[in-house]
């Protein structure tokens, strides 16, 4: 088992290389890949630190590599880099490059080692998935694993604050601007893993998703989830349309940060400002919005925590400390 481990982290460590190098080196690599990230603003440096690549618009680039260089099909295929099916002539199986035509950001896990790769099309369109990653293997469980945690790890302890964002270029651009404290969950929802991978570094988090309705969605879904853990919450939703990687471009690095810094909110300002709006005079809305509050407050484990929250969400409402307090308490039986 252990010895299948390192074979699969072998293989993947090749073709990570494979595809720097079709990248840098080749005529289609740096004509239509490496356009591709200059476009996107990446520069040399920020495409070495995350081992950025390309894979050849052919069906086997890799497979014939990786065969002269002595690495089994069987290999290959349990690293999740080929696929094979059955060919109609007699049965005969066809093996094949699973990432092709795109360009390639490699997963490492929290040691550096590459575990899976996020593979983007270069141009959107419905025929085709935007991203194609690498299916579970041996060496991949999606839901344990956070895209950039190697190249944050160190930042995040040192801001004592870990920066989450959904996607691999929201990592890499906010890197690039010099917040290097960020991972991505990479579009699935947060998992509990996840968040006790975070926790390793920092009790911190800030949610920074992108501003649309599913941003919202996933903000809201994965607060009680980062409450839960016992973490320090924080959110911002980038105005709608944007995300950290595009939003960074448009403000540049100086003015992204104090964004950060002033419409950060903790999780009960972020979830009472949104009540409020929507609520207005109406009581009943109201009532309905600090019940919803109390029930994230009631996911902190901690019950010094709950009380101090409690003071906060009385204040935010205007009601009395006991009505919030006697809420939590119901909320609480209501789950036992
Ligand atoms: N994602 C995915 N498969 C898709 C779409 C998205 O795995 N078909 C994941 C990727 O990890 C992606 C993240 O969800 O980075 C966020 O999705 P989205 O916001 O749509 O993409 P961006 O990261 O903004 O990518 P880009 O800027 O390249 O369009
Ligand atoms: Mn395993
Ligand atoms: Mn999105
Ligand atoms: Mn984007
Ligand atoms: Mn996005």
């Amino acid at each position: 088992r252990q010895n299948e481990r390192e074979s699969l982290l072998i293989v993947l460590n090749f073709a990570k290389t494979f595809f720097q190098e079709t990248l840098l080196n080749t005529d289609e690599g740096k004509g239509i890949g490496l356009s591709y990230f200059r476009e996107r603003g990446f520069t040399n440096p920020t495409i070495d630190a995350f081992e950025l690549g390309y894979t050849l618009d052919q069906w086997s680039a890799l497979l014939q590599e990786g065969q002269r260089r002595g690495y089994s099909t069987e290999l290959l295929e349990k690293a999740g880099l080929i696929l094979t099916k059955e060919g109609t002539d007699g049965g005969k199986q066809k093996m094949f490059d699973r990432f092709r035509g795109r360009v390639m950001f490699p997963i490492h896990n929290v040691s550096g080692r590459v575990i899976a790769f996020g593979a983007r099309i270069l141009k959107v369109d419905k025929t085709q998935p935007k991203y194609l990653n690498s299916p579970e293997t041996t060496v991949y469980h999606k839901s344990q694993v956070l895209y950039g945690i190697f190249q944050a790890k160190q930042a995040i302890r040192q801001e004592d604050v870990c920066y989450l964002t959904e996607g691999y270029t929201d990592v890499i651009s906010l890197h690039q601007a010099g917040i290097k404290n960020v991972v991505a969950s990479s579009g699935t929802s947060l998992t509990t893993e996840q968040i006790r991978l975070i926790a390793r570094f920092t009790p911190n988090v800030t949610i920074l998703y992108d501003g649309d309705a599913a941003g919202i969605k996933a903000a809201l879904r994965g607060l009680d989830m980062v409450l839960e853990e016992g973490l320090n919450l924080k959110l911002l939703l980038l105005p709608d349309g944007e995300d950290p990687d595009s939003y960074v471009h448009k403000l540049g690095a100086e003015a992204f940060k104090s964004y950060i810094n002033e419409h950060s909110q903790d999780f009960i300002d972020f979830k009472a400002s949104r009540w409020l709006t929507e609520a207005g005079d109406n009581p009943l809305k109201r009532a309905e919005g600090i019940s919803d509050v109390c029930a994230s407050i009631t996911k902190i484990p901690d019950l010094l925590k709950r009380q101090t929250l409690s003071q906060r969400v009385a204040q935010v409402f205007h009601v009395s400390e006991q009505s919030v307090i006697s809420e939590i308490n119901r909320l609480l039986r209501k789950q036992q």
